[in-house]
């Protein structure tokens, strides 16, 4: 693995599920592997589960980690070859990725869409610059399209609540449980990456796997591919082992908000028997009812702890490559 941009980066992903289980078991067992390397994390957006699991996770790897906040206190970037920089862009991603892979062994980095044109989060030019200029391992801490550590905890999570069953390589055969996500409101416009990563994750996994969402919230078609997608809620939710949760903002209309239709919010009397997901941060009795937020129905905790985990293999796959 040279890079982690997604989830396809993982070769093997039953392997990595099952290695990332070990390593929750027992956290320190490479605790030198990381010694004297130096893990710079760039925070474009907003964090709290990224920014703190990934820190903890690079500490259980005794990795030292640099955390900048770097849309408010780094220079302005120029994205583009060729530009003539006389306006308000002082720094080009050039001189910065080149500068930055100077001082760390490894780069995160966090850089959302903007949702304003689709064309221009499809270029994903954050993660892909620092890709291209950068001489070190680039990590997706969450781009514009995809949140492959959050994808990789999710089916972490599913892997130790269904057990090993989902694994394809363990199991090719018998009972196949049934995985939903489900869109639900919020009052604001928001990225594709989240959904997008899960949907990726659960191709990887021997689930019935389906989506349901309001008529004009189909997500990009290259990703659900052929996915069954249910228009009623309720059919959808019939018989699922796990509803994971989302709201993501109108690929058509590409950034709109179309609904708030509050009927779509998931309730403990919605989901029934089946346990619930959701990566966090959530707006109670927007997104999910406290009823089952509250409930032994909510695996968020579960996976806001895998994230760490998840965020481990990661790291130690790309510190096995370096001398
Ligand atoms: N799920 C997730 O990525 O959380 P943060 O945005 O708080 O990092």
């Amino acid at each position: 693995m040279k890079h982690y941009l997604s989830l396809q980066d993982i070769p093997d992903f039953d392997k990595a599920i099952l290695e990332a289980i070990a390593l929750k078991k027992d956290p320190l067992s490479e605790k030198s592997i990381g010694r004297d390397k130096t893990l710079g994390l760039l925070f474009f957006n907003a964090s709290l589960r990224t920014r703190i699991s990934t820190q903890k996770a690079a500490k259980n790897l005794g990795l030292e980690v640099i955390v900048m906040n770097f849309s408010q206190e780094g220079w302005q970037l120029e994205y583009e070859d060729g530009a003539v920089m006389n306006t308000g862009k002082a720094e080009h991603i050039k001189e910065a990725a080149g500068v930055l892979s100077g001082y760390c062994d490894l780069i995160g980095i966090r850089a959302f869409a903007e949702l304003q044109s689709r064309e221009e989060d499809q270029k994903e030019k954050v993660l892909l610059g620092f890709a291209t200029h950068a001489s070190v391992p680039i990590i997706n801490l969450e781009s514009a399209l995809g949140h492959p550590l959050q994808g990789f905890a999710d089916a972490i999570t599913i892997t130790e609540q269904l057990g090993e069953k989902v694994l394809p390589s363990l199991n090719k055969e018998g009972h196949v449980p049934k995985v939903v996500l489900s869109w639900a409101p919020h009052p604001k416009a928001l990225p594709h990456a989240v959904a997008n990563s899960f949907i990726v994750a659960m191709k990887r996994l021997n689930v019935a796997f389906s989506i349901t969402h309001p008529k004009g919230y189909e997500l990009d078609p290259k990703i659900t591919g052929d996915t069954p997608i249910e228009h009623h809620q309720d059919t959808a939710l019939k018989g699922a082992e796990i509803v994971y949760v989302k709201n993501w903002s109108s690929f058509k209309d590409y950034g709109k908000v179309m609904v708030e239709d509050p009927s779509w919010t998931i309730t403990s009397e919605k989901i029934g028997n089946a346990q619930c997901m959701h990566c966090l941060p959530v707006r109670r009795n927007v997104v999910i009812a406290d009823n089952v937020l509250d409930s032994d129905k909510s695996l968020v905790l579960e996976q806001a702890n895998n994230r760490t985990y998840a965020a481990q293999w990661v790291l130690r796959e790309l510190l096995k490559t370096m001398p």
